[in-house]
């Protein structure tokens, strides 16, 4: 397999939006609770944050924290989670018990500790409305007062949270989320929501529902009907995907990269298309605010069931990522880079316990999933980058799901001290890539690789055996004459730095 990547910065791409490096913290399972908050854990801090976590999710590079859902979000009230009373309730997104223990100001504390990252707000527009919305608005980003901002100061926040970024509601399109709309029900809520968010607070960065995954029956004209109601009022609308090998698939389990690439350019068509019959100038970006490979239908996916049964913090979707997993989490970054024009925002989901890159024992340990090398890389080599225009020529192979792909698929960064960054990915399962970098004009000297690869896809990391998948130095690569040349096993993703 051969594959070519030309870098000329006469096409250079708009920057890097470092909001394309967030994640998301859902109360779901043990994300919060004995995830990033575990009281009496011998590693949590005078709060209850795990000093562990904290230090594993800095590493980790993550920018905005999308919180508190997800599905949960779609039967929340915030309320429950400030001030002195938190009361039990039922979470019937995730048949589970929401303590109310951690809120609204337990996490800006915790971004706080991270070291000052953003909040991306989500509001619940499934069994709540346009007041609620106001509230919470009023009582996040009002200074003093009126009632709610008073409240929010008594409550231990004499400052205002100032929360830029809002969702509006969660995944709206699918018939499991409670309080489920069609497309003109929901966007005319949206539009009003958003509407009355901007009396109080006009430049609010607003997030509209667009489809919870490509295959949808109901997408593109979800996007449609959603972005005619609420265009000039918002600023991103948001796409979310999952990706998993079906019926032993792995070729195009491999090329799920492919499937991302062309939801989001299908989105971008329906934005540029709605902004002509609109006559518009407004810009809408895409927030791609949920991305992750999933094992949707495996067991830790099951929610616990019954009517007296609605556990605390259950063990839910806690999967355990193989190096296969971790390449094609790779690809899934390397294409949201090479969207960075239309990808201002993402969230990988999730962040801890939950489809998540770091794991944590309660009482026990916090370790890096396979999938925690491919961001925690990515993130520091890209941002504040620029990504240079794609240019690249791969042999090709047929997939099942998604027919013809490119077998290598490749971004180049220009970073901010004029060196570059390379990801690359060869989605074949058997044969090794003979990858060739055409460089831009420069003085560049020094390439180095790092490679994940593994003889043995389904190789994993556990409590046991934390380290048994890693980045590796790729020695097979050269530079010369304004050329890299690298070779990239079967299944694998790298990193090249060239300086
Ligand atoms: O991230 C897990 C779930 O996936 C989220 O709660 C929901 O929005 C999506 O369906």
């Amino acid at each position: 397999v051969t594959a070519r990547l030309t870098a000329d910065r006469d096409f250079l791409s708009t920057p890097i939006d470092d909001r394309i490096f967030g994640s998301f913290v859902e109360h779901l399972g043990r994300c919060v609770y004995t995830g990033i908050y575990e009281p009496g854990h011998p590693q949590a801090d005078e709060q209850g944050f795990r000093q562990d976590v904290i230090d594993l999710v800095k590493e980790l590079g993550v920018t905005t924290i999308r919180y508190p859902g997800g599905n949960f979000v779609s039967g929340y009230r915030w309320e429950d989670g400030v001030g002195r009373q938190r009361p039990h309730r039922l979470d019937t997104a995730w048949h589970s018990t929401e303590t109310n223990e951690f809120g609204l100001h337990e996490m800006t504390h915790w971004l706080e500790k991270l070291g000052g990252n953003e909040l991306m707000e989500a509001i619940n527009l499934g069994t709540r409305s346009i007041e609620d919305a106001l509230r919470l608005l009023e009582y996040s980003n009002v200074a003093n007062g009126t009632a709610l901002s008073e409240e929010r100061r008594k409550n231990g926040a004499p400052k205002p949270f100032n929360i830029r970024m809002w969702c509006l509601g969660n995944e709206m399109d699918g018939p499991w989320q409670l309080g489920h709309k069609t497309a003109y029900e929901y966007a005319r809520l949206a539009a009003m929501t958003a509407a009355g968010m901007r009396q109080i607070d006009p430049d609010l960065e607003l997030v509209v529902c667009g489809s919870s995954s490509h295959s949808m029956p109901t997408f593109g004209t979800w996007e449609q009907t959603v972005l005619k109601e609420t265009f000039e009022d918002i600023n991103f609308i948001s796409c979310h995907a999952y990706y998993q090998p079906e019926d032993g698939d792995l070729e195009s389990f491999l090329a799920s990269g492919a499937d991302m690439d062309s939801f989001i350019k299908h989105v971008a068509s329906i934005i540029d298309a709605t902004a002509a019959q609109l006559k518009s100038e407004h810009s809408v970006f895409i927030s791609f605010d949920e991305w992750n490979v999933w094992y949707q239908g495996a067991e830790p996916s099951h929610s616990p069931e019954g009517i007296d049964n609605w556990p605390i913090a259950p063990h839910l979707l806690e999967d355990t990522y193989s190096a296969l997993d971790a390449v094609v989490f790779g690809d899934l970054l390397i294409t949201l880079l090479k969207n960075a024009d239309r990808v201002h925002a993402a969230s990988l989901a999730q962040l801890v316990n939950v489809i998540a890159p770091i794991m944590t024992e309660p009482q026990g340990p916090a370790w890096r999933q396979t999938t925690f090398f491919p961001f925690a890389l990515t993130a520091q080599l890209a941002k504040g980058g620029t990504v240079f225009e794609p240019k690249q020529a791969s042999m090709q192979h047929h997939t099942q799901k998604y027919g013809m792909v490119d077998t290598v698929n490749a971004v180049a960064v220009q970073r901010e001290d004029g060196s570059l960054a390379v990801f690359a990915v060869n989605r074949s399962l058997h044969d090794a890539a003979n990858f060739v970098i055409k460089l831009p004009e420069g003085n560049f000297t020094e390439a180095s690789a790092s490679t994940l690869y593994e003889d043995d896809i389904f190789a994993t990391n556990t409590k046991e055996h934390q380290n048994r998948v890693a980045l590796h130095t790729n020695n097979t690569i050269v530079l010369e004459n304004d050329v890299v040349v690298v070779e990239l096993p079967p299944t694998s993703w790298s990193a090249i730095t060239i300086n």
